[in-house]
């Protein structure tokens, strides 16, 4: 990473330093999960958290008292409807992020499915020293919890209709909540949007939002990039369906001009803005499989982003593929947190086009070939011209090599590729000199490159394909060449052309 994002990201990281030292010294209060009911009546006649409720047709929030039923009716609340509860994060500046008024307005824009959307403005307390904030978390969680057992008791209502999406500190507010609230049942749902690192990385399931604490909690990770130990955002897996979106280091669209950008036009304000452009990014993924019903990212269990960039984890058999955002599969069979990995575009619609492609190289070369080549991809709806290739290692032998690609849209059925190798003609002449220079003698057919089948696996329709040498009489490949591949069978050991 470059190193003004870097600094950038490290002053962030000593503010979060700075307040956890404070903290510490507060020590946090281990309290037992679903232990202590809450004590309503004396702390919760005012609560210090706002719970304001979003009426369709109006824009105005509507503030709902606690224990004071007829706000409910006077705010709109539809008891017959679930109730989405959007809890924000941390505050640098005491004033509630834009985002929040997006997310509202992208549930509401859900007709299909309406829903009662709620804010949980907990401002006043967020407001503070990273740490405190911190601990502040714990209070708002049973402030939210206490408010939903008050839903129960108020109207004919469950909370296994609630759906908490928590950003930064607010995700694991949520995860207070779930586990404060007591009782033989769950909470129905809880979406964390990036959760905040620093002091609950590495804590006890109780002590940060886990998988105990609704029927389905699902996570998205979008800044775990790690600085002297501490990431913004949490690193380890706390839900049913843990999803890194490029791996969750880092977001595309987040990068160094990004930042200059965003340096000639706030000034020092840029600080923040940027650090907020990948921790903020979960909410724009999250809002975006709301706004583009027909665009969801699909995203695919894998154990690491360095497979998943080798193409090796687009398999959507048993259950190991979900939808990242709103319309995620709700599944738990296991306890264990799954992770999932996708790739997306730097800005909205973020849906790509996974591919894997395996391509098989016999060299009959006595020394390693570092091709660069290029593919071109012709589908039924679209054509991609030259996706650059870039294998890690040297072509020795003969290997099959797997890699990913992905599309920005989609291209239909892929039916034909044209795979070029890329180097310069003065590499060509180079070449052409080695061949002469090398003996081949009894092999004339195998004095290059030879591509033998590529085979592509499709994320999104996980159809598989092969694909052969269009010109089977003249399978080698030189510099500058392009060979065309078409749709083939496998038909045992021959390969056979299929008939479109
Ligand atoms: C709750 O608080 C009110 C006044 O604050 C008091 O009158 C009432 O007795 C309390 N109820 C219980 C159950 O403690
Ligand atoms: C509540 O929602 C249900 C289901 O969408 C709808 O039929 C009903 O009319 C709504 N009630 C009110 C008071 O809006
Ligand atoms: C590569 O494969 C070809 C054909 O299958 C074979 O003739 C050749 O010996 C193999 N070369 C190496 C180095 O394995």
């Amino acid at each position: 990473m470059e190193s003004p994002l870097c600094v950038s990201i490290f002053l962030l990281l000593s503010i979060f330093i700075q307040s956890s030292a404070h903290g510490q010294s507060l020590g946090l209060e281990p309290l037992g999960r679903r232990s202590r009911a809450v004590e309503e009546n004396e702390t919760l006649q005012e609560t210090k958290t706002r719970f304001l409720l979003f009426e369709r047709g109006s824009n105005e929030p509507c503030q709902i008292g606690l224990h004071r039923p007829g706000s409910l009716q006077q705010c709109g609340f539809n008891s017959s409807l679930p109730l989405v509860m959007i809890i924000h994060g941390w505050s640098l500046d005491g004033f509630l992020e834009s985002w929040i008024w997006q997310m509202v307005t992208a549930l509401k824009s859900q007709l299909a499915q309406p829903v009662n959307v709620a804010l949980a403005d907990w401002i006043t307390l967020a407001r503070n020293h990273y740490a405190t904030a911190v601990q502040n978390t714990r209070l708002v969680g049973q402030e939210v919890a206490a408010f939903i057992r008050w839903l129960e008791e108020s109207v004919p209502f469950s909370r296994s209709n609630v759906h908490l999406i928590g950003y930064s500190l607010g995700a694991h507010v949520s995860g207070f909540a779930g586990s404060y609230i007591g009782g033989k049942h769950k909470i129905g749902r809880i979406t964390g949007l990036d959760a905040a690192g620093p002091l609950f990385e590495g804590n006890s399931p109780s002590d940060r939002l886990s998988p105990d604490d609704a029927n389905f909690v699902d996570a998205i990770h979008t800044f775990t990039w790690e600085h002297i130990g501490l990431s913004v955002g949490i690193k380890q897996p706390i839900a049913h369906y843990d999803f890194y979106p490029n791996g969750g280091a880092f977001q595309p669209g987040c990068h160094l001009l990004e930042f200059y950008k965003h340096i000639s036009k706030h000034g020092l304000n840029a600080i923040p803005q940027t650090i907020k452009c990948a921790h903020e990014r979960s909410v724009h993924l999250f809002m975006d499989s709301l706004l583009h019903a027909d665009q969801q990212s699909t995203a695919y269990l894998c154990s690491s982003m360095d497979r998943f960039s080798q193409g090796l984890c687009l398999s959507c058999k048993k259950g190991r593929c979900n939808t990242l955002g709103y319309h995620t599969r709700q599944e738990r069979q296991s306890k264990k947190s799954k992770k999932l990995f996708l790739v997306t575009r730097a800005q909205s619609p973020f849906k790509v086009y996974h591919y894997q492609f395996k391509v098989q190289f016999l060299n009959q070369i006595e020394k390693p070939v570092e091709p660069t080549f290029t593919m071109s991809l012709l589908g039924t709806e679209k054509e991609m011209q030259k996706i650059p290739i870039t294998l890690d290692e040297g072509i020795t032998s003969n290997k099959t090599y797997s890699f990913l690609i992905t599309l920005d849209s989609d291209i239909g059925e892929l039916v034909m590729i044209k795979f070029k190798w890329e180097n310069s003609a003065v590499w060509a002449n180079v070449w052409n000199t080695v061949q002469t220079i090398i003996p081949w003698g009894s092999r004339p057919h195998y004095s290059g490159l030879v591509l033998k089948t590529i085979r592509v696996k499709a994320g999104e329709t996980q159809e598989k394909m092969v694909f052969c040498p269009e010109n089977m009489n003249d399978l080698q490949l030189h510099p500058t060449q392009e060979k065309t591949f078409v749709r083939c069978y496998i038909n045992s050991k021959n390969l056979k052309r299929k008939n479109r």
